[in-house]
């Protein structure tokens, strides 16, 4: 019985680190990672259209003994695409090879058989719930469980599809590992079920994505009634191949470059130790903060404050009115944890800065390590705004200088020198005083910071 001898908290002896270990001895292959989003294409039609049309180079990292990986760099993203790993089996044996290789998101973008139209017709469907009809799924989730996708993760694409005008919709699949056993029947069960169409890996990549927590997102692509009439299966232009592409950049969009996506898988996945900007004291933060000489009543807000334990110093001092602001829930919920009932005493605020609405002034603006993420203009602009409108007092922030990281947490940032973040805030601040420091990682490693302080002046 395929559920038999299951073991599910039990490790496997086999890892695909293991594995990999072993084919890059032997394939003589660099201990290198795969971009962090990665896609499958069963159907191998765009990887075949990436490679003839220039747009896909061989991963050299991927050391897998059965399929190649092909790297695309384009619109300022880089992704790992892999084609024709066909059926349950085949693709979880590469999607948990990729994710011990370094992939931190895949999508799977599979042609479908229809069984039920979807309401507004859409050519692609956002997997919810596919039914368990295949082996794979039943060696990492037991059978009373469904194969679903993160509720999180589709809540997200869905509205930023939405707010895109892109025309996908959720619904369920049947994933099947025998195609050419899809019986009248067995369709007719699966329509009363309302599944919106039939493939052949869903199931099994859902319950792999749960049983190790990882970031999988199913689509499926509608294009055949199985081959019930002459002329099905037609994709589109090139194959599907740039509609599919499409989806995927907006996929990688909304999930990738969400910004409070990526700061909460990082807080839910990462302890303090294992991030670079950990500090057990933030002495340049608080020697500014005395140096204004401002009473316990004053009001602080420590932007983009993490799990930073700035507010445990200053909750110590004696400082009564602290606002810590940050994008990522995950990351204020461990803060308060740490807190305990001290926690009740601040005031928390789960917001992207750049969409800040306060509600009240400040009179110390503290930033260490956020500002230099906002890495556009527009941004930039945005949050100094806001600053301008709600700081009465004064602005301390911390950024990476010239001499620093040119990257952090895997993200884009943008450095300052004293000349430069004084310019960016001469509308509104005066430059108090300025320190470039080392600042000793948890790995023993040095990032160069610039901290300065400002005072806000009246136009
Ligand atoms: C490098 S950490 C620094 C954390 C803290 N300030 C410290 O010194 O330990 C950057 C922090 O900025 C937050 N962050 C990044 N972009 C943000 C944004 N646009 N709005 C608010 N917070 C943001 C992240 O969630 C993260 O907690």
């Amino acid at each position: 019985m395929i559920t038999s001898n299951k073991h599910y908290s039990e490790p496997s002896v086999f890892t695909p680190e293991n594995l990999l270990r072993e084919a890059r001895r032997q394939k003589n292959i660099d201990d290198c990672k795969v971009p962090d989003v990665c896609a499958l294409d069963p159907d191998g039609d765009l990887v075949e259209y990436l490679i003839r049309t220039g747009q896909a180079t061989l991963n050299e990292c991927w050391a897998c003994y059965h399929t190649r990986l092909y790297t695309v760099k384009q619109r300022g993203v880089e992704f790992a695409i892999l084609g024709c790993a066909v059926g349950s089996s085949f693709a979880v044996l590469v999607a948990e090879q990729l994710f011990a290789s370094g992939c931190k998101t895949l999508i799977s973008v599979t042609s479908a058989g229809i069984i039920n139209p979807t309401k507004n017709n859409s050519k692609f469907v956002l997997i919810e719930q596919a039914t368990r009809d295949e082996g794979t799924s039943y060696h990492y989730l037991p059978a009373n469980e469904t194969s679903n996708v993160n509720a999180d993760l589709s809540n997200r694409l869905m509205a930023y599809y939405r707010a895109a005008g892109l025309q996908i919709e959720t619904g369920n699949s049947w994933t099947t590992d025998a195609p050419y056993r899809e019986t009248r029947t067995a369709i007719n069960e699966a329509k009363k079920l309302n599944v919106v169409c039939v493939e052949m890996e869903a199931a099994a990549l859902y319950a792999f994505a749960k049983a190790k927590d990882k970031d999988v997102i199913c689509f499926a692509h509608l294009t055949n009634t199985m081959a019930q009439t002459e002329g099905d299966f037609e994709k589109g232009e090139e194959m599907g191949s740039l509609d599919t592409l499409e989806l995927i950049h907006h996929t990688i969009n909304a999930v990738v470059k969400n910004q409070a996506y990526h700061w909460n898988k990082i807080y839910a996945t990462k302890q303090p130790n294992e991030v670079s900007w950990t500090q057990e004291i933030p002495k340049t933060s608080l020697d500014f903060i005395h140096s204004f000489g401002l009473p316990k009543t004053a009001k602080i807000i420590d932007v983009g404050g993490g799990e930073s334990k700035l507010v445990d110093c200053l909750l110590d001092e004696g400082y009564e009115n602290i606002t810590v602001l940050d994008i990522s829930k995950n990351a204020l919920d461990k803060a308060k944890k740490r807190l305990g009932d001290k926690a009740q005493k601040v005031n928390w605020i789960v917001s992207d800065v750049t969409e800040f609405k306060p509600t009240t002034n400040y009179d110390v603006w503290h930033d260490r390590a956020t500002f230099h993420f906002l890495t556009t203009s527009e941004q930039v602009s945005k949050y100094l705004g806001i600053a301008r409108n709600h700081v009465n007092g004064y602005m301390t922030i911390g950024t990476f200088s010239t001499d620093g990281p040119e990257k952090c947490s895997g993200l884009e940032i943008r450095q300052y020198s004293e000349e430069k973040l004084t310019a960016e805030l001469s509308n509104g601040f005066d430059k108090i005083r300025c320190i470039t420091e080392d600042h000793t990682t948890p790995f023993n490693t040095t990032q160069n910071f610039l901290f300065c302080s400002f005072k806000r002046h009246l136009n």
